[in-house]
């Protein structure tokens, strides 16, 4: 099976694609910038196109089967902007189904059904709500995976230098997964999958554990340098929220993180595509 991955650069969409890789998928990346993604896959297929352009997209996608997606919406990014998980992958849609691909991967998220509870709402659930729905009504097959709280969080957007930031203190205990994992994860169900048949699977690791708990075991076996967690109370995120946009996107994900009842759904992922193994401690001697 020939992939196109789009957001190899990610955060999650390196892991990924290295594990698409190892799993000797023939991979071709799609990126805005062609040097970075060189550097970070040397002898790999990289073609440059950009999601606001489909004809750049149409052209990227020749001769492959399938088309794996690392998208998110940046911390500063506004409601009335362009959204690469909206505009973007419409034109993604149309480009696929002009070029004889036959299968959209799509890395959602568990958190995005706190939408509606406790009075919760934001304006990014409904894109990434409505993104499951454009690629489900588009008539391509779709694998589309629902992770919970990935391990690689901890070492990216929520570390600033020394610290690992927190806001306010949950009881609810996500169920961390190194990213490394989900790829496997995910190159098992591209390997399994039947011809148009559709996959969702919901992503968990192996353990339940509080996002303090997570980062304090972190902190602990990070041996590379002394981290320290730092915890802003949510009153005052939520204050920030009204100056500026980062603060505003970090009040929101939290106060969903922090009150989203997460209980165990992964037995039929665990049975299909494995059992995740990595723990938090092995992940941060990994890094
Ligand atoms: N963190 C968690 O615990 C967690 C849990 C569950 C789900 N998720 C989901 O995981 C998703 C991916 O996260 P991530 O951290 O890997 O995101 P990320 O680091 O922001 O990566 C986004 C990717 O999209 C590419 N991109 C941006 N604009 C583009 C455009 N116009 N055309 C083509 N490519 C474009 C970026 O490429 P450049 O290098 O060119 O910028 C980058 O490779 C998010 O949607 C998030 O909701 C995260």
């Amino acid at each position: 099976m020939h992939i196109a991955i789009v957001g190899a650069t990610g955060m999650l969409g390196q892991p990924v694609t290295r594990e698409l890789i190892r799993a000797g998928f023939a991979v071709r990346l799609i990126a805005r910038d062609v040097a970075k993604t060189r550097a970070l896959f040397p002898n790999i297929d990289v073609v440059s196109a950009d999601l606001r352009n489909v004809d750049a997209l149409r052209d990227a996608l020749v001769g492959m089967d399938a088309v794996y997606l690392n998208l998110s919406i940046r911390q500063d990014e506004k409601q009335s902007d362009f959204h690469t998980e909206a505009e973007g992958l419409q034109n993604l849609i149309l480009a696929a189904q002009s070029t004889g691909v036959k299968r959209i991967g799509y890395l959602s998220s568990i958190i995005i059904r706190y939408q509606g509870m406790n009075g919760f709402r934001w304006w990014v659930f409904d894109v990434k709500q409505a993104a499951v729905e454009r690629i489900k009504e588009s008539g391509l097959p779709y694998s589309i995976f629902y992770p919970s709280c990935f391990m690689d969080s901890m070492n990216g957007t929520q570390r600033a230098g020394r610290f690992i930031l927190l806001v306010g203190r949950s009881g609810v205990k996500p169920m961390y997964i190194a990213a490394s994992d989900y790829g496997r994860q995910v190159a098992r169900a591209f390997q399994l999958v039947k011809d148009g048949q559709n996959q969702e699977y919901i992503i968990q690791g192996p353990e339940a554990v509080t996002q303090h708990e997570a980062a304090e075991r972190f902190v602990k076996a990070y041996a590379k340098e002394k981290l320290r967690t730092v915890t802003t109370p949510s009153f005052l995120m939520k204050l920030g929220g009204f100056f500026t946009a980062q603060a505003d996107y970090g009040w929101h994900i939290t106060e969903a993180l922090n009150n989203y009842p997460e209980g165990f759904e992964s037995q039929k992922t665990w049975d299909e595509l494995g059992k995740p193994t990595t723990t938090i401690e092995q992940f941060a001697g990994s890094i």
